[in-house]
């Protein structure tokens, strides 16, 4: 694996800086852009539906991203020797981030499942409930984690 990682270097690298582009660009966008427009809608029904729509595009986008991440992630770990270098805590310290915010990611789709059931059985105000918090708290501290995350890439490959 560290021949592999050596020689395609640039192009894992690559991949790496842009899943996290994507997948934390996403929310930033999701989260200041769109979800702005739809607290527009004055029903709550139809302003859920758009909501839960964007959440599901937006999950099937990152998705691949965030597993090309680790991915990508394995290979640097290996491919730097990471555990031998002044680097492994940071590693850590990314792994972990990685971890909270792939839980965070599942819990997030599976509320907004439990949340488009209930509209569909028009209980707005149960759908209301699971979908909500995601918006409100989860996406802004996934977003929080990502940013710490890059800082500490980019604390890594300027020195590495
Ligand atoms: C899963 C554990 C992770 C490990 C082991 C890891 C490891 C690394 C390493 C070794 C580098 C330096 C690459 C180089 O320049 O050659 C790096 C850079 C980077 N990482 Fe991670 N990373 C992890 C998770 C994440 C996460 C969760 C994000 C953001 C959501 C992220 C975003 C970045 C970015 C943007 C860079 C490039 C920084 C720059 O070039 O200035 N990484 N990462």
């Amino acid at each position: 694996m560290q021949e592999i990682f050596l020689e395609n270097k640039t192009i894992i690298v690559f991949l790496h800086v842009i899943s996290a582009v994507v997948w934390v660009g996403g929310m930033i966008a999701m989260r200041f852009a769109a979800h702005q427009s739809f607290m527009t809608i004055e029903s709550p029904q139809k302003r859920l539906e758009h909501i839960a729509h964007a959440l599901k595009r937006l999950f099937t986008i990152v998705f691949p991203f965030v597993i090309i991440l680790i991915i990508t992630a394995v290979f640097m770990l290996i491919g730097y020797d990471i555990k031998n270098t002044d680097f492994n805590s940071i590693a850590h310290a990314k792994e972990g981030i990685w971890v909270v915010m792939f839980i965070s990611l599942m819990v997030m789709i599976s509320r907004r499942n439990k949340g488009v059931k209930f509209l569909n059985s028009g209980d707005t105000f149960r759908a209301k409930e699971q979908i909500e918090i995601i918006g409100k708290y989860m996406v802004p501290i996934n977003i929080i984690l990502g940013i710490c995350a890059i800082f500490l890439g980019t604390l890594v490959s300027s020195s590495i």
